[in-house]
């Protein structure tokens, strides 16, 4: 696999033809999931870490559980179970795991910057990038682009419509970047508190009309108010306001294709941008978000660790 560097920091790392590498490739390995023995042996003796200085469910797991089944031993960091309770930096944090000669550290951080700061320390280790800050999270756009060719042939030429609190969203950027790069038509809606001047740079279009983000739409990715990182303001008027312009509902729903799919990264504010009743209805996706992500992280540690690996031994 060609990456531009030896870590994956964002989508920015990875050509249209690296991306449905990855993509073809978890789609091969999704099927080891299925086994009763959910086990290959193709990277054992290699060391993943998941270094995670945030909260995470899906993205920490499903690291742990790719790993695994690729045969790889894993380790677990996260803060609260760290010396960093007692001090110690993040350059020094990363020095003594890197000191581990690990294969692989995955890191979610909450400071944007962190796992390429991180990077510039290792010589052996391979950085994968789980969500810093607000600025990228490329295995959620990757699992995202590999759940929407589930239902759709190709991402050139869909309409994908991200909804939400845009501002303080690394899914939406590394989102727009990949679609847009692979010849989807984006369009970006929410509240105009929530969304950055200046997102259009991104190759998509914003709007703050939900049901015109919407028209049309094959793709309705919601995203989750992050209450965690609005420091106190106060962007919209009550939960009871953003849900009536800005939560999607089956009326608002009509106006996207009849065949749209509903997805979201989780975790879910349920009833706050999104209607139970259709997050868990049959336009729903976002189980199967889940379920491939573990497949997308065991192809990308395979290929890169996997095809070195090969190299090495023969
Ligand atoms: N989508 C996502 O990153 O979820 P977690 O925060 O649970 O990892």
């Amino acid at each position: 696999m060609a990456l531009k560097s030896r870590h994956l920091l964002g989508i920015e790392d990875l050509a249209p033809e690296t991306i449905l590498e990855i993509l073809q490739t978890a789609v091969s390995l999704r099927e080891i999931s299925q086994r009763r023995i959910k086990k290959v042996p193709t990277l054992r003796g290699r060391t993943v870490i998941n270094a995670f200085f945030e909260p995470s469910t899906r993205t920490r797991s499903s690291f742990e559980i790719a790993a695994k089944r690729m045969g790889a031993d894993t380790i677990n960091f996260s803060t609260a179970t760290s010396s960093i309770g007692k001090g110690e930096s993040l350059k020094d944090t990363g020095l003594t795991l890197l000191a581990m000669r690990p294969d692989v550290i995955i890191v979610r951080h909450p400071q944007a910057g962190a796992p390429a700061y991180l990077s510039r320390y290792c010589t052996r280790t391979h950085i994968i990038n789980g969500g810093d800050g607000v600025h990228a999270h490329p295995t959620q756009a990757l699992l995202d682009a590999m759940t929407i060719l589930d239902h759709r042939e190709s991402l050139e030429g869909l309409t994908v419509a991200i909804v939400g609190d845009i501002s303080h969203s690394r899914v939406a950027r590394s989102n727009a970047l990949l679609l847009t790069r692979m010849g989807a038509h984006v369009r970006v809606c929410g509240p105009p508190t929530l969304i950055p001047i200046g997102f259009e740079e991104y190759g998509v279009d914003v709007t703050y009309d939900l049901p015109e983000a919407l028209r049309e739409a094959d793709v309705v990715m919601m995203l989750r108010t992050q209450w965690e990182r609005q420091r106190n303001e106060v962007l919209f008027p009550s939960i009871r306001e953003y849900f009536r312009l800005y939560g999607l509902d089956a009326a608002k729903m009509k106006g996207a294709c009849k065949d749209a799919i509903i997805m979201h990264p989780g975790p879910i504010n349920r009833g706050v941008e999104i209607d139970p009743k259709l997050a868990d209805g049959p336009h729903s996706v976002i189980l199967d978000q889940v379920s491939n992500g573990v497949a997308l992280r065991m192809a990308l540690l395979y290929l890169i660790l996997g095809e070195q690996q090969e190299t090495e031994e023969s």
